[in-house]
């Protein structure tokens, strides 16, 4: 069994506000695992896909524009609980909503310039995963950190 994963996408507006190292070393620090990680741009199949439960919402062409305005940098993190764990360090979707400490309460006032997705859930995960990232694209590999942040039993690769 391996530990669980999540699909975080980091925005054009982060990447505009050289806002790239800071995102990833957040959760680096936290213990995640990034097992992908690439730049791309977003073609509109894909964005039609992710966000196709807002495809008939006002907004939806406003998200199109701006996710396809630069590439992002898509990554997918492992670990123990990773969604929720990902969720607490990103915040909630309105960054002016979010509490400061997380990404978003640091780093937003937007409800679309949120500068990262992550996903919702576990199912939802895999499914947006293997949207963006193609199985050889996926790394499976030991850190030496490991016996330092988890406990023996929580130690799955
Ligand atoms: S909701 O309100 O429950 O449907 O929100 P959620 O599914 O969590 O995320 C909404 C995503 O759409 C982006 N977006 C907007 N949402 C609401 N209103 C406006 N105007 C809007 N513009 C963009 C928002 O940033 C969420 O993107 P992700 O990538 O999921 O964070």
């Amino acid at each position: 069994m391996a530990h669980e994963k999540t699909l975080i996408i980091i925005k054009p507006d982060a990447l505009q506000r050289n806002l790239l190292g800071e995102i990833i070393n957040r959760f680096e620090r936290k213990g995640l695992k990034i097992v992908g990680l690439k730049m791309m741009a977003i073609d509109d199949l894909k964005i039609e896909e992710h966000y196709s439960h807002h495809k008939d919402k006002p907004f939806f062409e406003s998200i199109k524009k701006y996710m396809q305005s630069s590439p992002v940098v898509a990554m997918v993190l492992a670990g123990k609980n990773a969604v929720s764990a990902t969720r607490l360090i990103v915040g909630p979707t309105k960054g002016y909503e979010a509490d400061a400490g997380s990404i978003r309460g640091d780093f937003s006032m937007s409800n679309q310039c949120n500068i990262i997705h992550s996903s919702e859930s576990p199912e939802i995960a895999e499914t947006e995963i293997y949207r963006f990232f193609n199985e050889d694209e996926l790394f499976e590999y030991k850190k030496i950190d490991f016996e330092l942040i988890y406990s023996e039993d929580e130690r799955i690769i």
